[in-house]
């Protein structure tokens, strides 16, 4: 009934108000809840950005360390996961694993269904925070054929994935604290970004009523596309190949230049909203700069991807479309510089976002909003006569 207005992508259509972030594509501005983006990646830890997104407001230092204490004491994932967890095969993507066992967390926790207890959300979004890094670092021990490691609740929130990352029983584990301090920051530079793909996701899901642990999940899925998250994988296949191929970078600007007919995209490359410079871009590549150095890692790929990009931002193509480089396109050297894998790349922007997504469904869910429900423009056939099997 009435008029429909066709918006595909919707580039243009608001899906809602929301308080928690400001971005500006054109000057190229990010902020949570009104801070900087570059205030809080420069000052702040995980955590606190989490309780920002989340509440709205700084943690008080008594807020921050009743907050902190409930993540920590939720970290411990319940052993029955486990025996789904043994279910995967030991090549499954470790996004597939996350979506399914946090999906998996809903029938763990069935006060989570049907908004019958909404006092226990806030148990719920304790336990989603705390849990996901334990469960995201199984995949990779997985990997590796070695014993997953058990949370360590004197560790602190980056400090404890690193340890149920890296640390053996064989041996002694130290967590670098310049590994720590760079996970921190590519963490909050994740942590939200207004309605893109897998938050509009998480937002739709939830206005079903969905419980939350579905909802979160629908994002993750939302998050694999190599649109999205996933581009942060394909960044580093990409520079791979391109170093393979005798660091030519000029054939991969080439070859991006022809996405239609090569359907070829330069991944970590272009934004929907950013026109100008994405600022967590800008973050990324000084502190990749930063962490290689002061780790001593020296990777090739990282000169590999600063051709790439002066190449692209000279180019023409790249110039009339405003096409710059995106969160995803330096975030995978520091990753790889961390020692964490390429097929979890992904599953590190998840941990980043999960606060983001967490926030806006509470938002969503606290200005009642109605079920997501898009119209369409119907262009299929019109009415037809029913032909019977026999005479098709
Ligand atoms: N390489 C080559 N051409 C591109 C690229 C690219 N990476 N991105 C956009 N274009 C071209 C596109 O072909 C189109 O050209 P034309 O005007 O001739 O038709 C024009 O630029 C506009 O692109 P679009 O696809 O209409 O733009 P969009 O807003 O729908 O898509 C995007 C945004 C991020 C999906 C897209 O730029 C892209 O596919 N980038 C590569 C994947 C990527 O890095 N994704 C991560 C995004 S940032 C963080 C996140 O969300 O995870």
């Amino acid at each position: 009934t009435g008029f429909i207005t066709l918006d595909k992508g919707y580039k243009n259509t608001g899906a809602t108000q929301s308080a928690i972030t400001f971005l500006d594509g054109e000057q190229g501005i990010l902020r949570y809840r009104g801070y900087s983006i570059e205030d809080l990646a420069d000052k702040a830890s995980f955590l606190e950005v989490a309780y920002l997104l989340i509440y709205g407001e700084l943690p008080s230092q008594q807020q921050y360390q009743d907050f902190e204490h409930a993540v920590r004491t939720h970290t411990i994932v319940n052993e029955d996961m486990r025996k789904i967890f043994e279910g995967f095969p030991i090549n499954a993507h470790p996004m597939g694993v996350l979506s399914s066992l946090v999906s998996a967390m809903s029938a763990f926790y069935p006060d989570s269904y049907n908004d019958k207890a909404p006092d226990k959300t806030e148990t719920h979004i304790i336990r989603l925070l705390a849990k996901l890094p334990t469960i995201a670092t199984w995949s990779y021990k997985k990997s590796q054929g070695h014993p997953i490691n058990y949370p360590k609740n004197n560790l602190d929130y980056c400090s404890n994935f690193l340890h149920m990352m890296f640390a053996l029983p064989v041996e002694e584990y130290t967590v670098d604290p310049v590994v720590a301090d760079a996970l921190n920051k590519l963490l909050i530079l994740h942590a939200d970004h207004e309605q893109n793909c897998s938050t509009s996701t998480v937002r739709l899901v939830g206005s079903s009523r969905a419980n939350i642990y579905s909802s979160i999940s629908a994002g993750i899925n939302a998050l694999w596309g190599p649109l999205h998250g996933g581009a942060n994988q394909e960044v580093i296949e990409m520079l791979e190949d391109i170093k393979a191929d005798g660091g030519d970078v000029k054939k991969y600007i080439d070859m991006a230049k022809n996405a239609k007919t090569s359907g070829f995209r330069l991944f970590g490359f272009g934004h929907r909203v950013y026109k100008n410079f994405d600022p967590r871009a800008k973050i990324i590549k000084k502190a990749a700069d930063d962490v290689l150095s002061k780790l001593g890692v020296n990777d090739p790929i990282l000169e590999i991807a600063k051709g790439l990009e002066e190449a692209a931002l000279n180019d023409e193509y790249f110039i009339a479309r405003k096409l710059y480089p995106n969160v995803d396109f330096y975030s995978g050297i520091i990753y790889r510089a961390l020692g964490i894998p390429t097929n979890m790349f992904t599953v590190m922007f998840a941990i980043g976002r999960l606060p983001g997504w967490i926030a806006q469904w509470k938002e969503m869910r606290e200005q009642k909003e109605p079920i997501g429900r898009p119209r369409q423009v119907y262009v299929g056939a019109q009415l037809r006569e029913f032909v019977a099997m026999e005479s098709r």
